[in-house]
């Protein structure tokens, strides 16, 4: 394949546009190369509002959603969903840096959302390959419809992007994996047990992007980033972060419990 992009916000909207999952995948291996090459430079693009789409998976509503379980059955439903959500996240890393490239960010948070973007590609890759191992493909399954509305709703401010989407949705999946992953486990299911594992270990490192990037911002405008991050969730997000929180982790990639301290039980 060869690039017949000159910036990396074209090459952003160019996988956005993709609806095909294999030819986003790949096409996102050889714009992170390039990238990291030095062959391109930022540039501008307007995103499309929404990314493409492939015909399967039908997109439906939680409640249409097949059951996911650690038992037999439920594992590929689970399986299926979080490629899903994978594919949703390799689209998220590359709308984040074709949408604000007037926010005059540094190189090195183009280097962040790139290397986020190659990681979530290979999240979907490995859990794709995983359901072939089942004889499902993605597709097959019905998938959830409301992954892109937090980004719809933060798509003209990237603090409140970095807010709900890493610092919030995927902080949350940090907070679940753990759990899950033990109760795969105890089922005896160690093959998609080490794939999230995996998965988990480069989420870490995705909260840590956003943080880093959220108290850039915050210092820039001399915010307080725990007072904005609460105002922030207050005014865009539907409902309120939920625990057990993953304490841990989260202070691991820079999210002190000082975030979460207006959802803290007392
Ligand atoms: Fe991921
Ligand atoms: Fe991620």
């Amino acid at each position: 394949m060869t690039i017949n992009v000159s910036s990396l916000a074209e090459a952003a909207v160019d996988v956005l546009t993709t609806a095909g999952p294999t030819q986003k995948v790949s096409k996102t291996y050889l714009y992170v190369a390039a990238w990291r090459n030095g062959e391109m430079s930022i540039g501008q693009c307007t995103p499309p509002d929404r990314p493409a789409r492939p015909a399967a998976p039908r997109l439906c509503a939680p409640r249409e959603m097949p059951k996911r379980s650690t038992g037999p059955k439920g594992r590929i439903a689970l399986v299926h969903a979080l490629a899903h959500i994978e594919l949703n996240a390799v689209d998220l890393a590359w709308d984040i840096i074709a949408r604000f490239t007037g926010d005059d960010m540094p190189s090195a948070f183009y280097d962040d959302w790139v290397t986020v973007a190659d990681e979530e590609a290979k999240h979907f890759e490995a859990l794709k390959t995983h359901l072939h191992s089942w004889n499902t493909a993605y597709g097959d399954l019905p998938a959830h419809d409301g992954l892109w509305e937090a980004a719809a709703v933060t798509a003209e401010a990237l603090l409140a992007r970095l807010a709900l989407i890493p610092m919030t949705l995927e902080a949350r999946g940090i907070d679940t994996t753990p759990h899950l992953v033990q109760r795969l486990r105890q089922a005896g299911d160690e093959e998609t047990a080490s794939i999230l594992d995996m998965i988990y270990n480069d989420e870490i490192n995705h909260l840590a992007v956003g943080v880093r990037w959220f108290e850039f911002l915050c210092a820039r405008d001399q915010k307080p980033p725990t007072d904005q991050y609460k105002y922030l969730l207050e005014r865009y997000f539907r409902g309120t972060p939920k625990g057990p929180f993953n304490i841990d982790a989260r202070t691991e990639a820079g999210m002190t419990a000082n975030y979460l301290a207006p959802w803290l039980e007392t």
